[in-house]
């Protein structure tokens, strides 16, 4: 039904929302098969991050490499007497700075290992389970061995990086640290 005008002749119908929709895409130049489409300069752009993205990550992993040869090269510390720790026994000190605890153990009387305290899965402490001859951490159980800080069972995605010991006469001193497992002890 047309509309009528209260006081004068009959307007025409308008279909108002064909007009509008019209209007909308003719203003704003939007084609929604071209959005499917990637252009070439968003490819390149793309690609560019992508390949700085990828060198910035390799220079990340050649630094730390660099580091932890510098690891090596770390002060000489006196870490205790030889007869402070008994057979079965642990110390925990700090190493090379005061905020790094490690453990110092002697799984045995003739043998002293070190590790980084801290677990290489979320950095709980680990604590020495004699019974079980091993490293613990009590967060997630996880197991490493007290003789080489290799990961024995559970979440811990490495090794505990190791302190390196020599004996010097009464006394184990730490003279570096090198991650992965080791295959030293003192
Ligand atoms: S923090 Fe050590 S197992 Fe999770």
């Amino acid at each position: 039904m047309k509309p009528v005008a209260p006081d004068g002749p009959e307007v025409p119908a308008v279909d108002a929302p064909a007009v509008n929709d019209a209007l909308w895409r003719e203003e704003l130049s939007f084609r929604e098969e071209d959005e499917r489409y990637v252009s070439r300069r968003q490819f390149g752009k793309f690609l560019t991050l992508t390949s700085l993205a990828m060198f910035a990550g390799n220079v990340w992993l050649l630094l730390r490499s660099m580091m932890r040869k510098d690891d090596t090269e770390l002060p000489e510390t006196v870490v205790a007497r030889i007869d402070e720790v008994a057979p079965g026994g642990v110390k925990v000190f700090n190493y090379p700075g005061p905020d790094d605890p490690c453990l110092l153990v002697r799984p045995d009387a003739e043998t002293f290992v070190a590790y980084d305290q801290k677990c290489t899965h979320l950095s709980c402490a680990v604590v020495y389970a004699p019974r079980r001859d091993v490293l613990e951490c009590p967060c997630h159980h996880g197991f490493f061995s007290v003789r080489t800080g290799q990961v024995l069972a559970g979440p811990p995605p490495r090794p505990l990086p190791r302190i390196r010991l020599v004996r010097r006469g009464d006394h184990i001193v730490a003279v570096g640290k090198v991650d992965g497992p080791g295959d030293e002890s003192t």
